[in-house]
């Protein structure tokens, strides 16, 4: 948040012609540079299997950002970006290709007057995380005596608690924590950003912001699409894994957390962590009760999925943390594939005002206070109330102080990863995980990991496309007199 200027650097990107890089890496990198923040010495190095020259890459490049822009470059920008655009290609676990990427580096910093800063992005398989940073180290790379040294590693960190420990030990075994960079592309979301500025900025919200005020709240990452064709990486990893223990646990941190004493990284990181290790862990029996999942009608024919998988697609959870703050207060999350619409938010539900008032009057009921924080579409921020209806009969209608990013801040479309590679390029670490951050995500869930993969007996609920998941989701909440927010 309060990042210094982006250094001088040399962009690696290890996966340079996939999908990652192609649709979100080399977009951010040109709206950095239209936005003014791409530091003026500085140069991107592909490296991928195709073994294809430097301008066929350029133009695969460009073709990229034109599809991501939607229309032609700006060509004064372009020119800028290509002109710093190289490529090399081999093979990751290839050791020979760390030694020519050393040769390389060198040549295209000189080339462009860069001091030996190198940031590694490896947008790559996970398998093969922990070998580029076993070879990068065993090559020099990550030798700090001329120049720093970064590297991103994206997620998923770890299968679980056990291999995102291994996976951090190969890493540190060659790079110190200040090296390392996991990234969680939702906390380069201004909305997710915004949380912490919406919460911490004003002065009204913070005193209601607790077990006193707050009833419940509802966090939902609902997607309408399906996985497309990545059953390959989706059956091995399930929503629980791929959303719930990284994306949705970084906005319950978000939304929980005490004040840091400062934006630095260290302060913000201690008090997410602290929200995590504050959730109670889930016994057997909490499992059956308090976390369901499923799968979406059509999931097993979907391509590089086991035909009998009982991968989970969707995933309901009703989490609650033991702290001073939140005790008490039910955190339901959702999550799912193919669900009605994609719409990802959190609400925020007020316990209800006194009836006395209205028991004589037509006015049936009144309506909690709603504060909801929309991620995305459709960016902002609404508040609920209740408003008396013009005309003599005094009757209730629940109305909204609505704000939308796009109609107030003319945002311009960015893909998330724009900050992070900033971020990363100025050493700024605050929105990258900590080890223990990670550690703390996977102890919450593998408890229900154990226990689902313990239980290969009962159905597996199958909920419709389009819908809003099972109805074993709504009766978590249902049991306890509350409903969904739709
Ligand atoms: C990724 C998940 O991390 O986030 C995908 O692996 C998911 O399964 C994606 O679709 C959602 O990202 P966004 O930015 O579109 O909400």
């Amino acid at each position: 948040m309060s990042s210094p200027p982006a250094d001088p650097c040399v962009l690696v990107i290890f996966g340079a012609s996939g999908d990652l890089a192609r649709r979100k890496l080399l977009p951010a990198i040109y709206n950095l540079a239209e936005s003014g923040l791409l530091p003026e010495r500085c140069a991107i190095l592909g490296v991928a299997r195709p073994a294809i020259s430097e301008d066929a890459y350029r133009t695969q490049v460009r073709e990229s950002v034109e599809r991501e822009e939607g229309g032609p470059l700006d060509a004064a920008m372009w020119q800028r970006i290509s002109d710093r655009l190289h490529y090399i290609a081999g093979e990751l676990d290839d050791q020979g290709l760390y030694d020519r990427l050393m040769t390389e580096l060198d040549q295209v910093r000189r080339r462009h007057g860069i001091p030996s800063n190198y940031l590694f992005y490896l947008a790559v398989p996970p398998q093969l995380f922990a070998t580029a940073g076993r070879r990068l180290a065993a090559a020099g790379l990550a030798d700090e005596r001329d120049g720093w040294r970064r590297i991103v590693v994206e997620k998923p960190f770890g299968y679980d608690l056990e291999s995102a420990r291994r996976l951090n030990a190969e890493l540190t075994g060659g790079l110190r924590e200040t090296q390392i960079y996991r990234i969680d592309h939702y906390l380069g979301k201004e909305t997710v950003q915004n949380i912490l500025a919406f919460r911490f900025a004003n002065g009204i919200f913070e005193p209601i912001w607790n077990r006193r005020y707050v009833d419940h709240v509802q966090m939902q990452v609902a997607e309408d699409e399906g996985i497309g064709n990545r059953g390959a990486y989706y059956d091995r990893a399930g929503a629980l894994r791929d959303i719930v223990q990284n994306h949705m646990f970084q906005l319950l941190s978000l939304v929980c957390m005490e004040p840091p004493v400062s934006f630095k990284a260290e302060a913000v990181r201690d008090e997410k962590v602290k929200v995590l290790n504050a959730v109670t862990p889930l016994a057997d029996a909490d499992v059956r009760r308090d976390a369901v999942r499923a799968q979406y009608a059509g999931y097993r024919q979907e391509p590089h999925v086991a035909a009998g998988s009982r991968t989970d697609t969707y995933v309901a959870l009703r989490l609650m943390l033991d702290n001073w703050r939140w005790a008490g207060v039910p955190f339901y999350l959702r999550t799912g594939k193919r669900l009605a619409r994609r719409s990802t938010e959190v609400s925020v539900h007020f316990k209800p005002a006194p009836f006395t008032l209205f028991r004589e009057t037509p006015v049936e009921c009144t309506n909690p206070n709603v504060l909801l924080l929309r991620i995305q579409p459709e960016e902002g921020i609404s508040l609920a109330f209740d408003a008396k209806v013009p005309g003599p009969l005094e009757r209730l209608e629940t109305v909204t102080m609505d704000f939308s990013y796009a109609a107030h801040f003319h945002l311009e479309p960015s893909t998330g990863y724009e900050t992070l590679l900033f971020d990363a390029m100025a050493g700024d670490q605050t929105l990258f995980h900590r080890m223990d951050i990670v550690e703390a995500g996977w102890q919450i869930v593998e408890p229900i990991l154990d226990a689902w993969a313990r239980d290969t007996g009962s159905p597996l609920p199958v909920h419709e496309p389009g819908s809003w998941g099972p109805a074993e989701a709504d009766w978590l909440l249902e049991r306890e007199g509350r409903r969904w927010r739709s």
